[in-house]
């Protein structure tokens, strides 16, 4: 009998370490990703109703003989499963509150600075504003012309000097194309495309090889003004041009028409707003005059009508071209039209709200 039970000791000590084995390979192979399955591990390893509680009458029948190192053996794996999620909940934790760290949904939010709109936008919108309550609306279009639209569907013959490599920026190996020298092809992609009546502004930037100085700039801004219809005439025009000088300047503006030249229109004026001679600054921009001129007009040319396919014995029609930054002078007291090109913040932030 005494051989008998001793065996059955042996085999109830083996047995029990078997299952520590199985056990603890299960240990070797368990990979905590997440704060869920480490609380799945906490539940099965460390928890009130862990694992190894199962051993405590497997202990308890062992003899003493084997009973310390039974013992030893589950204390041990107990210890391990212990240090394994330890480690893992510190990681977990210090995760969480790195991420409280960078984010506090409580701390005032960062301020940002609003922007404000450049000056030669403020003074665009308002020229569209004005042009729309009289019934004209926005046509757009690109600013790398073809020589057609840009000279010679406006009877701009091709020893005229506006076509000078010294006046105009040309695509290189191509004297086709070029960035456009002003807003006035959009008149002739206009008419080409509309047939009459047609009453359009075209604002958009032009670039001609000019000198940079106070009052000019190789880029610019121009509006340009088309109304095509039957018997449209040049007091029609006058009245708009001395509508929209009273809109934008106030209703004591002054303005005058000198008589001018531009192929595309005849006859040809252009308009001049008083700046006034108050101090040396107005004296450079309006070159001692007191006057500054804004823009080019007058009625189109029927041969440019023609060019464009609107029969010139039915129809008539006025058109200008006025630069926006010179405005923009007149209207802010900008002494020099560089400042509107610098991006300078100091500069564009007194704009602010307009
Ligand atoms: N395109 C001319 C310029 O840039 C201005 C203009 C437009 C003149 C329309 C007459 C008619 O100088």
């Amino acid at each position: 009998m005494r051989t008998f039970a001793h065996m059955s000791e042996i085999e109830n000590f083996n047995d029990f370490k078997l299952k520590l084995k199985i056990l603890s390979d299960e240990l070797d192979g368990i990979e905590v990703l997440s704060p869920e399955s480490l609380e799945q591990f906490r539940i099965k390893y460390i928890g009130a109703k862990n694992i190894f509680k199962d051993f405590g009458p497997m202990l308890k029948s062992i003899s003493n003989e084997f009973k310390k190192d039974a013992g030893q053996s589950l204390n041990q794996i107990k210890d391990r499963a212990e240090g394994l999620f330890q480690s893992w909940q510190e990681k977990f934790v210090s995760d969480t509150t790195k991420t409280f760290l960078t984010f506090d949904s409580s701390a005032p939010g960062y301020s940002f600075e609003t922007g404000s709109r450049h000056p030669i936008s403020i003074v665009l919108n308002q020229i569209i504003d004005i042009f729309k309550r009289i019934g004209f609306t926005i046509a757009e279009d690109r600013e790398i012309e073809d020589d057609w639209h840009n000279f010679t569907a406006l009877n701009t013959p091709d020893d005229h000097p506006a076509r000078d490599m010294q006046d105009t920026f040309y695509i290189k190996d191509s004297a086709q194309y070029l960035l456009r020298t002003h807003t006035s092809p959009v008149q002739a992609r206009v008419m080409t495309r509309e047939k009459p009546p047609i009453r359009i502004i075209a604002p958009g930037r032009v670039y001609r090889n000019e000198t940079v100085s106070a009052r000019s700039h190789c880029q610019f801004h121009q509006v340009e003004g088309l109304y095509v219809d039957e018997g449209v005439s040049f007091a029609d025009m006058k009245q708009t041009l001395l509508y929209y000088a009273r809109e934008q300047y106030g209703p004591d503006v002054k303005i005058r028409l000198r008589p001018s030249f531009f192929p595309f229109t005849e006859p040809s004026a252009e308009m001049d707003v008083y700046y006034g001679l108050a101090d040396e600054t107005a004296h450079r921009i309006t070159k001692g005059t007191g006057w500054l001129e804004i823009l080019g007009c007058g009625m189109v040319d029927p041969v440019v009508l023609e060019n464009c396919g609107i029969d010139s014995t039915k129809y008539s029609g006025f058109a200008f071209g006025m630069g926006i930054e010179r405005q923009v002078l007149i209207k802010y007291n900008v002494p020099d039209i560089r400042m509107l090109f610098e991006n300078d913040v100091r500069f564009l932030k007194q704009f602010k709200g307009l």
